[in-house]
């Protein structure tokens, strides 16, 4: 595994596993969440990932977190993100977000966790900025390692600075070679906000066909040139997969560069 170093010093792995439609019936983001386990889940664990990309929004929190309680692994080594949403119900008041965050720390049966996020953008300034205070709060008490938004383009990131006294260390964005949002990486880039990149699976037909061809020279599939691709430039993956050969392949990554040549095709594709 490789990290990438925070903005607070806190280290992250580069890849991790998402986990939106694990547990749900029919393996469907909008399922109803039926099962008592997650094979997927123990088979990642068992694989090496350590990074759980989770969400109150994928209603399966207290699942994931018990898979996690109950694995082999220990906390410590263990990197927890979730997510508190941007509805009512969890910003309305402080009080609210206080609950969602101190929920989720029960659902994952711990006193801490490594990385939470505001799920989408909060238009409301008030809103915005008393949710903000509440990270900064769980951030400064040590619950929380580190505090970040996803979905935030610039100028939701620009409304944040007025008042922020702790800079998000991530953003977590779609990024994939169909909306590679190139120009939002930059801005990150520049603010020394770390890239996380959701749907990174996700690419069009001549698009994977390039990628499989650049994959015979390394021995490796068009899947994992993608994957290289991005954490090659310092993108961390949260890739999701309910296939266990897919998920050994999505984490083998580390034995190999893809030339200089071969990153300005992918680019361009
Ligand atoms: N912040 C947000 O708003 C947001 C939005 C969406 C997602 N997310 C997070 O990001 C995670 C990943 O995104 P995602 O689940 O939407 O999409 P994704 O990881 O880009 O794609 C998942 C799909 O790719 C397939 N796949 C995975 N590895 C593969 C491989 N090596 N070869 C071929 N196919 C492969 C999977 O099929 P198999 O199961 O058959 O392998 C699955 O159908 C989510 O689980 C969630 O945690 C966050």
């Amino acid at each position: 595994m490789e990290y990438i170093t925070l903005n607070n010093g806190l280290k992250m792995p580069i890849v991790g596993t998402g986990t939106n439609t694990y547990g749900k019936e029919n393996n469907d983001y909008n399922g109803a969440v039926t099962k008592n386990e997650i094979p997927e889940l123990v088979s990642a664990l068992e694989l090496g990932y350590r990074s759980i990309d989770a969400a109150i929004m994928y209603r399966n929190e207290e699942l994931v977190g018990r898979v996690l309680a109950e694995s082999t692994v220990p906390r410590e080594e263990l990197f927890i993100t979730t997510k508190v949403p941007a509805s009512e119900e969890y910003i309305s008041s402080k009080e609210a977000t206080r609950a969602a965050i101190d929920n989720s720390l029960k659902n994952f049966q711990t006193d801490y966790l490594d990385l939470l996020l505001i799920h989408f953008p909060i238009e409301d300034k008030v809103q915005l900025k008393n949710t903000w205070e509440v990270f900064e709060e769980y951030y400064e008490s040590g619950k929380l390692k580190a505090i970040g938004v996803s979905n935030f383009g610039k100028a939701q990131l620009d409304e944040l600075k007025e008042f922020a006294k702790v800079k998000p260390a991530v953003n977590q964005i779609q990024i994939n070679l169909k909306e590679p949002n190139a120009d939002l990486l930059a801005v990150l880039k520049d603010e020394g906000i770390a890239p996380v990149a959701w749907g990174p699976m996700k690419a069009e037909a001549h698009q994977q066909e390039v990628l499989d061809e650049i994959g015979k020279a390394y021995k490796k599939s068009g899947a994992q040139v993608l994957l290289k691709y991005q954490i090659q430039r310092g993108v961390i993956v949260i890739p999701k997969s309910h296939n266990p050969e897919n998920q050994a392949s999505n984490l083998d990554l580390f034995d190999y560069v893809l030339s200089a040549e071969d990153m300005e095709k992918i680019k361009n594709l």
